[in-house]
């Protein structure tokens, strides 16, 4: 440890530790998760498409057995959301491609986003030959700077893509009074928001046109890996609901394809898992904000910590991430490098989060995706030069995000204090 303080008590400098136990493990399981596996196993029906049309016509909501559990999976997980329309797929990544092209997106489009953000945001668009535009992000959320969306809009716009970062809400009236006046589509990324609530009435993934989620083992509801994507739209639904089964509508013949699309179809295991982990959805987010509500105030009293400040309004959140704004020169110079490997050293898992801004990415500006734009007669910004126009972003990824996983915050009061004492004791 160069910068750390050079304190023997350190667990980093071989002092002993403030924690040996581990933290709650995610994803949280029990026989609940085994026997809806087994129950898939064991009716040798793996796929949606083993459910007869009348079967999966006959919805009996509440009742699981004789039917698609992805069918099942995908009308309580729309309900949950107060949405009418759901298309289960293999991946959060899966709904974002589907999303973008059931909203027209086309190569040489632009479409507005975040660069602090997981690389699917980005790869959904260009995987369109579409191009990626980024805002800054907000210094105090770490989400979309809104007030930026406006003076980036060209005649080749066609969607806003605000990503709901850490399950903290993007400022979705903003976006949306932008996304009317310039006839623009908004695509949430809501991979991080599960269950996020604002007053008390409208759920993240339902504020723009189509909302994705992901249920990679990480996120905080978990399948290993698979995805959602939510919409109002009857259309969007029925075309989206098309992409993801290679372009087949229904009653239609079996080999009859209408559209271009891909098979991304969930299959019955990890809908099975899903509905298991929905269940447990809003008992967990509401442990993980009450441990949130005593855990920041104290983190905040340290010298050098500012968390992420939420939207306000949110009644019901995900916390899927504790975000934390770090200032080295206010704690003493120690860099944020050095604290996290001072805090898990501690006991405390965290971490530094996205190593790039989407934009640094090397694919970004490599010759492989420049040509294969070129080849269709489409320039790339030059995406080196976003660093500049993008400086809290930059500061985010390399000097100031500490991260903390939702699942500490399944821990008792106990394991918060263990982590407010690991922060005093390294900054205090
Ligand atoms: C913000 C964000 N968007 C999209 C995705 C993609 O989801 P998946 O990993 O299920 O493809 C993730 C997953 O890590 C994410 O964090």
């Amino acid at each position: 440890m160069s910068a750390a303080p050079d304190f023997p008590q350190l667990a980093v400098n071989g002092g002993a530790p403030v924690r040996r136990e581990p933290f709650p493990s995610w994803p949280v399981h029990d026989e609940a998760e085994a026997n809806a596996v087994a129950a898939v196993a064991n009716s040798g029906k793996w796929w949606r498409c083993a459910y007869s049309d009348a079967e999966l016509e006959q919805k009996h909501p509440g009742q699981i057995e004789g039917r698609s559990r992805v069918d099942v999976f995908e009308e309580r997980f729309a309900r949950a959301h107060g949405a009418r329309y759901a298309v289960a797929v293999t991946s959060g990544t899966a709904a974002l491609e589907i999303a973008i092209r059931t909203a027209g997106i086309e190569p040489g489009d632009e479409v507005i986003t975040t660069p602090y953000t997981f690389i699917a945001t980005s790869q959904c668009i260009m995987n369109q030959l579409a191009v990626p535009v980024y805002t800054d992000i907000d210094p105090h959320s770490y989400n979309m700077d809104a007030a930026q969306i406006e003076g980036l809009i060209t005649e080749r716009t066609r969607a806003i893509l605000p990503v709901h970062f850490s399950g903290n809400l993007c400022d979705m009236q903003a976006i949306g009074a932008i996304a009317k006046k310039h006839d623009l589509v908004v695509i949430e990324d809501a991979a991080h928001a599960h269950g996020v609530e604002l007053d008390g009435r409208q759920y993240a993934g339902t504020f723009g046109d189509m909302g994705c989620f992901s249920f990679q083992e990480s996120k905080n509801v978990a399948t290993g890996e698979g995805g959602m994507l939510l919409t109002n739209d009857e259309r969007y639904y029925e075309l989206a609901f098309s992409l993801h089964h290679l372009g087949r509508l229904p009653g239609e013949l079996w080999y009859k394809h209408f559209h271009q699309g891909w098979n991304y179809r969930m299959n019955e295991f990890t809908a099975a898992v899903g509905i298991v982990q929905l269940g447990r959805l809003f008992e967990q987010n509401a442990q993980r904000m009450e441990n949130y509500d005593y855990l920041m105030p104290a983190l905040a009293d340290l010298p050098g910590i500012a968390p992420c400040r939420d939207f306000p309004g949110i009644t019901r959140h995900s916390h899927h991430l504790q975000m934390l704004r770090y200032d080295a020169e206010a704690a003493g110079g120690l860099s944020r490098d050095d604290l996290i490997a001072a805090l898990n050293a501690e006991g405390i898992p965290c971490l530094a989060g996205y190593t790039f801004p989407n934009y640094a990415n090397p694919f970004m500006n490599s010759e492989e995706t420049r040509s294969r734009f070129a080849a269709a007669g489409i320039t790339l910004p030059d995406y080196d030069a976003h660093a500049e126009r993008c400086p809290h972003t930059e500061r985010a990824c390399y000097e100031e995000a500490v991260w903390l996983e939702h699942r500490l915050l399944l821990g008792d009061r106990r394991d918060m204090d263990d982590i407010i004492a690991a922060f005093a004791k390294v900054l205090g």
